[in-house]
């Protein structure tokens, strides 16, 4: 039995209502990959252009952002630090919701990313105009949704949040008592609904990542290794965050497996973090959560398939032709600014810096 999935298959035999792309990662021997720094780099000066990266993106990405003068963080940081940027250029190696997030706060910005094809299933599972459909049907709620959201759904919304973000976020509306439309995630929705208590009206949205890990084998491996702790993003379902020692958000997750006195780790999100946990808390050892059964090929297949699809070759070409730009629409921009600001304004006025682990 293998113990991952190096290529991102499997999604599709789900039925979903889109395609999931499968993704093999490049291979390259160290010569190649050193030419391939050697020229990002040159480029990125030539263009004025910072790298920002996100941690599920490949080790090999997070590294060139890192020597660069770049960023590797989560999705709310790598918007605070692109926005606080000199450069001229943002190159965002991510999925597509992040490189709008970047257009929208930077319009002045040219924003490239690898693969413009790079999505995320909850954005693709929350269409725009479906979207909209429902907030007019509940014209009493206020609209939160997820940063993991096109530029279109943000633009209907109050608020955007992100996992770090959501609790302190609908804790602050529910003590203003306002009763709240979720999207797009149902799984943090709920977990955010548990902590809160409050009034949600959830849209059912889910990621097909985090989605697959399984309760009942995330127990037996549980059992198996009493000393690891357990660590979860909630997106997961909640059979899953049910075994948590510890739930967060991408950071939140890396600091908590720094500051533990835990010297092992099960981890229930995409295996790319494991870049920085590892550079974070040295020495320590961090094992995929399982996401199959006993009689499947693999144990894990923790990995996202859109994030896969952003590699160093793809990032060159970008950068040497100046394609893959993201464009947002000026009115669609100037709505969903609003719901953005909002969370970052809310961030600072409570004194929170929004910084991911990069002191790691
Ligand atoms: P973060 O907002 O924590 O970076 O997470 C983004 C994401 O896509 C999680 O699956
Ligand atoms: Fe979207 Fe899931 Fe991929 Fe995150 S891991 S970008 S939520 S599909």
């Amino acid at each position: 039995m293998n113990d991952v999935c190096e290529t991102t298959g499997g999604f599709n035999d789900r039925n979903l209502p889109y395609h999931v792309p499968e993704t093999t990662p490049e291979l390259l021997d160290d010569d190649q990959k050193e030419a391939l720094y050697e020229r990002i780099a040159k480029l990125l000066k030539e263009k004025d252009a910072v790298l920002v990266a996100h941690y599920y993106v490949d080790a090999d990405l997070q590294i060139l952002a890192e020597r660069t003068g770049g960023y590797v963080s989560d999705s709310l940081d790598m918007a605070r630090f692109g926005n606080e940027s000199d450069a001229s250029t943002l190159v965002v190696a991510g999925v597509r919701f992040m490189g709008e997030t970047a257009k929208i706060l930077n319009p002045e910005k040219t924003i490239l990313m690898p693969d413009l094809d790079a999505n995320c299933s909850l954005d693709l599972g929350c269409e725009a105009e479906a979207f909209g459909k429902f907030c007019d049907e509940h014209p009493d709620r206020t609209v939160v949704v997820y940063a993991n959201t096109s530029a279109a759904v943000k633009a209907r919304a109050d608020w955007m949040v992100t996992s770090g973000s959501a609790v302190e976020v609908i804790n602050h509306l529910q003590e203003k008592g306002e009763k709240i439309l979720w999207a797009p995630d149902k799984y943090l929705g709920d977990y955010v609904q548990q902590q809160t208590n409050a009034d949600m009206l959830i849209w059912d949205g889910s990621c097909i990542v985090h989605e697959s890990f399984k309760g009942s084998e995330l127990e037996a491996m549980k059992k198996a290794r009493p000393e690891s702790k357990v660590l979860v993003h909630p997106e997961s379902p909640p059979s899953v965050i049910a075994l948590a020692d510890f739930v967060g958000s991408t950071t939140g997750l890396i600091n908590y497996a720094k500051e533990s006195d835990a010297k092992e780790f099960i981890v229930a999100t995409d295996r790319g973090i494991f870049h920085k946990m590892k550079q974070a808390a040295p020495g320590k050892v961090f094992l995929e959560a399982p996401t199959a059964g006993h009689s499947a090929t693999c144990q894990s297949c923790s990995h996202c398939p859109w994030m896969a699809m952003n590699s160093l070759t793809k990032l060159a070409e970008c950068l040497e032709e100046g394609t893959n730009e993201v464009f947002v629409d000026d009115e669609i921009r100037e709505k969903a600014v609003n719901s953005i600001s909002r969370l970052l304004e809310f961030s600072k006025a409570r004194g929170h810096v929004i910084y991911g682990a990069n002191d790691a």
